[in-house]
């Protein structure tokens, strides 16, 4: 399967993603281009040192998302993509994208959903006060951090943190978590069930959510 990824930032869930390939840990999963809207982000310079197809679309220069969206889709579409991954890409999707590739967008957020969806979910769940974080991987739909949940991980907010350590902690379980995730799908044992979706594990492991 034809992994498209999009990113704008440092692009540590990207280099997750591409160390997961070189161990073999993504399964039938293969990167096949990383696009950003940001040139000269992390995540351009880790893709282009992993020897990756790259692409720079810059927000900037379009009308509005929509056409925004439209160049994406072509770049992804050169390369055959067939599942795209959101991983830091700090932008909202429209139909556009969507479309193009019906049920086969996924997103990683750091903070547990439908909780502190938006911008710094790590931040918001920390000022809250809330005794459990964490990250979700889901599918994207026309809302905001608002599709169906594939898998989630919980992190305890420890009596010391700060929202450093937190976001950390969060991190480290994100770059867990995504691998999983995309392997899970393109080895074919994820479905969507209304908006509840089953992971079947290939194998058990030593707690459920890192089962996936
Ligand atoms: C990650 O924490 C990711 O969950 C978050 O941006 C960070 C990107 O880091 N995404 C969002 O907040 C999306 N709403 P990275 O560039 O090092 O992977």
């Amino acid at each position: 399967m034809k992994v498209g990824v999009l990113a704008s930032g440092g692009g540590t869930n990207l280099q997750a993603l591409i160390d997961a390939a070189a161990r073999g840990a993504l399964g039938p999963a293969k990167l096949a281009v990383v696009g950003v809207n940001v040139d000269g982000c992390g995540a351009l310079e880790r893709a282009r040192q992993a020897g990756l197809a790259t692409f720079v679309v810059d927000h900037r220069a379009f009308a509005d998302r929509a056409t925004f969206d439209r160049a994406l889709v072509a770049e992804l579409r050169v390369r055959q993509v067939e599942l795209l991954v959101m991983a830091g890409f700090m932008r909202l999707v429209t139909a556009e994208l969507l479309d193009a590739f019906p049920g086969r967008v996924i997103n990683i957020h750091p903070a547990l959903l439908p909780a502190f969806p938006g911008v710094d979910g790590q931040s918001q769940a920390f000022e809250y006060g809330v005794k459990i974080a964490g990250c979700t991987v889901h599918f994207v739909d026309r809302g905001r951090d608002s599709g169906p949940v594939i898998a989630q991980t919980a992190v305890c907010v420890l009596e010391n943190d700060d929202e450093d350590r937190l976001r950390q902690r969060i991190l480290e379980e994100e770059h867990r978590l995504l691998p999983a995730v995309v392997r899970a799908i393109a080895e074919g044992r994820v479905t969507l069930e209304g908006r509840r979706v089953r992971v079947r594990a290939a194998i058990a492991d030593e707690t459920r959510l890192r089962s996936l």
